[in-house]
């Protein structure tokens, strides 16, 4: 099949490296005959010019340029233009999900999207695979490699939130705007996507409450580990008594528990279905090759025609009401927080009394403090 990339980055030059090499595997079907990006290159398969990829002919447009605009113009063309899209971009495809997917569906071709939540873990494929047999009941999941580098190397080393970030940084784990990484907002789209495989339920990403742990510090962890758990930031989703429950907060998990387990930069993410009951994966969330391999199993797994049940999400809305939890606030303003606070966990930090989700998010909002951490206690 004959595919045109948009995008000649980090994931358009690893999905491209894993297709051009691979001769002697199924990708041998595969073929990248125009490239779509900014500044020249030395490949005669690259053009600046959009209309050249239009004018191509191809039956699949991969896109891994990021952002919102013109990726979802180009995305909705190829669509038009009836050919199959896979992409990378979490942020577009959160943001257009219903919109895009009906209109594949009304030109009767494929849109996947392996590669935006998980990176080079087959999550999405695992969801559609076990949704044969059972329904998810709820996910969880460490979605963002850069977050987990960064808690687990405070965890492992005791080192700062600031010097790990630039430490990060300069690994190239971290963008030099850190702030869609450390704040949620990366799992946040990885959340929505997730929910779309996992519940046919495709809401508005900014519905998504999104903490993130941009003002950890090292007595937080530190408090982890006098009380046996390990903080990670955690995308989580249920369905349950007909709510659909979805949010992205740092969480305190018990040691014990295999997603607290989870280091480096990997990612992990577990459904919980009926018949399966709790399932785990783990492996690169992001980077060149991994992310490049889950967009061209997407490919191929069009090119080879094999029968993928088509998600058939409809617009739902986020509901946080049933969510019951406590939490760990350290928090210059604690008088906000007096009804709730249930014990001291050391300077300016408390756990709450088991609380509601919504009510926390409104007492964050009243005490408005910009320092504020917050995570969840697991159960
Ligand atoms: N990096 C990862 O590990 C990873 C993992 C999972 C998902 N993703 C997602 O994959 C997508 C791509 O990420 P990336 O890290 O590969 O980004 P990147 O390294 O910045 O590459 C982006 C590519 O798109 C091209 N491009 C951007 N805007 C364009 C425009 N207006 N017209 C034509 N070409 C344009 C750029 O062209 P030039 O080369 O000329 O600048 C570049 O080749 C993003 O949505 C990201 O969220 C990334």
């Amino acid at each position: 099949m004959k595919v045109a990339l948009l995008g000649f980055g980090t994931v358009g030059k690893g999905a491209a490296g894993i297709i051009d090499q691979g001769r002697d595997k199924d990708t041998a079907g595969l073929e990248i005959v125009r490239i779509l990006k900014r500044t020249p290159a030395d490949d005669p398969r690259i053009t600046l010019d959009y209309q050249d990829i239009e004018a191509c002919d191809v039956e699949l447009v991969a896109e891994c340029m990021g952002g919102l605009e013109p990726a979802h113009t180009y995305v909705r063309k190829a669509l038009e233009a009836g050919r199959h899209v896979v992409t990378a971009n979490k942020k577009m495809l959160a943001e257009h999900y219903m919109e895009l997917a009906e209109l594949a569906k009304e030109k009767n071709v494929r849109l996947l999207f392996e590669a935006t939540a998980g990176g080079g873990i087959p999550w999405m494929a695992a969801l559609r695979r076990v949704r044969r047999i059972d329904d998810v009941e709820s996910f969880r999941g460490i979605l963002n490699g850069t977050t987990n580098y960064i808690l687990s190397a405070m965890t492992d080393e005791g080192l700062d939130f600031g010097e790990m970030l630039k430490k990060a940084q300069e690994l190239g784990y971290a963008e030099a705007d850190p702030t869609d990484d450390i704040d949620g907002y990366d799992v946040r789209y990885k959340t929505v996507l997730s929910a779309v495989a996992a519940f046919d339920a495709a809401v508005r990403p900014a519905t998504v409450p999104a903490l993130g742990i941009r003002h950890i510090s090292a007595a937080d962890i530190a408090w982890g580990k006098e009380n046996n758990r390990i903080v990670k930031l955690i995308a989580a989703g249920e369905k349950k008594d007909g709510r659909l429950s979805l949010y992205v907060m740092p969480q305190f998990l018990h040691d014990s528990d295999v997603m607290a387990r989870i280091g480096k930069n990997f990612n992990g993410v577990e459904a919980v279905s009926t018949t399966l009951g709790p399932s785990t994966y783990i492996g690169q969330g992001a980077g060149s090759l991994p992310t490049g391999h889950a967009m061209v199993q997407d490919m191929l797994t069009i090119a080879k025609g094999e029968e993928v049940t088509a998600y058939e999400a409809s617009a739902a809305e986020v509901d946080n009401s049933g969510v019951e939890k406590c939490f760990y606030i350290r928090t210059a303003r604690p008088e906000v927080f007096a009804a709730v606070r249930a014990e001291n966990a050391g300077a300016d930090a408390f756990v709450t009394k088991r609380m509601g989700l919504n009510d926390l998010l409104a007492l964050i909002e009243k005490a408005a403090d910009p320092e504020l951490f917050a995570a969840v206690v697991a159960d």
